[in-house]
């Protein structure tokens, strides 16, 4: 195995012509949360950029770029699936009680007063928790989040920011999401978690649901579906709503898809290759701190088992060197702000440009459309300007 950049080809893969991989997703449930989602106060469709000098440089025909780094201001893609998984999981709780509440007005703050006393939680490692306890200020609901002990001091005081409560637990992600249960068990807190296990399915499929917006949008911004797609797989929830949407949206034309996980998270990867789910044992700190994720989720698994056509990991290094290359791009692109999730991308390509085997077995060449997902922009602005040097207003004022 080559530490820097692995790839697998997936056996499974349905393939263009193989059934939809859908999951247990369905075009209701991504039109539902498409509908909640476009009405919110501040939504607007993330820009959908043309690299044209990456692609030049990694020898492929276009680069495209979802730059999530604009989401309802907080820097990253999650409050598409946070946000609405917490105004269903409000709903459900205001419904228990004899209220019948629109997400809608759940979203306006008209419920705040029924919801003062709810607690809505999660564990995270930045990004989810951030948008959670955005999503809770919003609808006057309290919020607790727990991080582990790797979550930088930078992504815990945005959290914070919001009014959420943030307790650091031991251990890793994934103890982080069994320490939440455990408390939310004892203290009466509702989990809005994006990892589905066991009978736990209800937030993690509204959180997926919400995700699919995104290729709903990029959808429509391109005239004809890119050749692939490179899609960062955390605990796999934005990945399998990209694989099982994109599968809606064209059929046999969708995109080969392959996921991006760093070399010592790639639960994605190694459960590709054993034909199940893997949890990853060990050290699974990585700079691409979203993606630090060792346990897929069983939803993102009925997904992309058949639905991710390859699996790659690759090294913090190159995720460095995406970042540099998005502040620092070949002619004519223009600055990104792009953080360490969003740097992976960009490094996969550029990672791939000298590594002719893997080019072939993925089968990109020049005429390939690829489309990348911008997953974040400078969420820890401090951790941003150590890699690239420089501040992000700097990069893109
Ligand atoms: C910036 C960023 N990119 C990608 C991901 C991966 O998403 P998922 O965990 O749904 O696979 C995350 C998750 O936290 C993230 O924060």
């Amino acid at each position: 195995m080559n530490d820097a950049l692995d790839f697998f080809a997936n056996p499974r893969a349905a393939g263009p012509r193989g059934a939809l991989p859908l999951g247990p997703l369905t075009r209701a449930d991504f039109e539902a949360a498409e509908a909640a989602l476009t009405a919110w106060p501040g939504y607007a469709p993330s820009p959908l950029r043309r690299l044209d000098g990456l692609a030049r440089e990694t020898g492929l025909g276009a680069v495209f770029y979802k730059d999530e780094a604009t989401r309802f201001g907080l820097g990253a893609f999650k409050p598409l699936g946070a946000g609405f998984a917490a105004a269903r999981a409000a709903q459900r709780a205001l419904a228990a009680h004899g209220c019948e509440a629109e997400v809608a007005d759940i979203v306006a703050g008209r419920w705040r007063e029924a919801l003062a006393d709810v607690t809505l939680a999660s564990a995270t490692d930045g990004n989810h928790g951030r948008a959670l306890a955005w999503a809770a200020r919003a609808f006057g609901a309290r919020c607790e989040i727990h991080i582990h002990a790797a979550v930088s001091q930078g992504r815990a005081d945005a959290i914070a920011a919001f009014g959420a409560r943030v307790t650091r637990t031991s251990g890793g992600y994934d103890d982080s999401v069994r320490a939440v249960f455990d408390e939310a068990a004892r203290r009466g807190w509702i989990v809005v978690q994006d990892t589905a296990a066991g009978s736990y399915r209800d937030a993690p499929l509204d959180i997926t649901a919400g995700y699919g917006l995104i290729a709903g949008e990029i959808a429509r911004q391109l005239d004809a579906p890119p050749t692939h797609v490179f899609a960062q797989a955390g605990v796999g929830g934005l990945a399998s709503a990209l694989a099982a949407r994109f599968a809606l949206e064209w059929g046999a034309r969708r995109p080969f898809f392959v996921t991006l996980e760093p070399t010592r998270a790639a639960c994605v990867l190694a459960s590709l290759r054993a034909g199940r789910p893997v949890a990853l044992t060990g050290d699974i700190d990585t700079a691409m701190a979203g993606l630090s994720c060792g346990e897929v989720s069983a939803i993102a698994w009925e997904v992309l088992e058949t639905g991710a056509d390859a699996a790659i990991s690759l090294s913090d290094d190159w995720a460095f060197a995406g970042m540099r290359r998005l502040a620092d791009p070949a002619p004519p692109d223009a600055p990104i702000v792009g953080g360490e999730c969003a740097g992976g991308a960009v490094g996969a390509l550029m990672a791939l440009a000298a590594l002719p085997e893997a080019r072939v077995a993925l089968g990109l060449d020049a005429s390939s459309r690829v489309l990348l997902i911008g997953t974040e922009g400078a969420t820890d602005p401090a951790i941003y300007a150590g890699i690239t040097g420089r501040a992000p207003e700097a990069v893109a004022g």
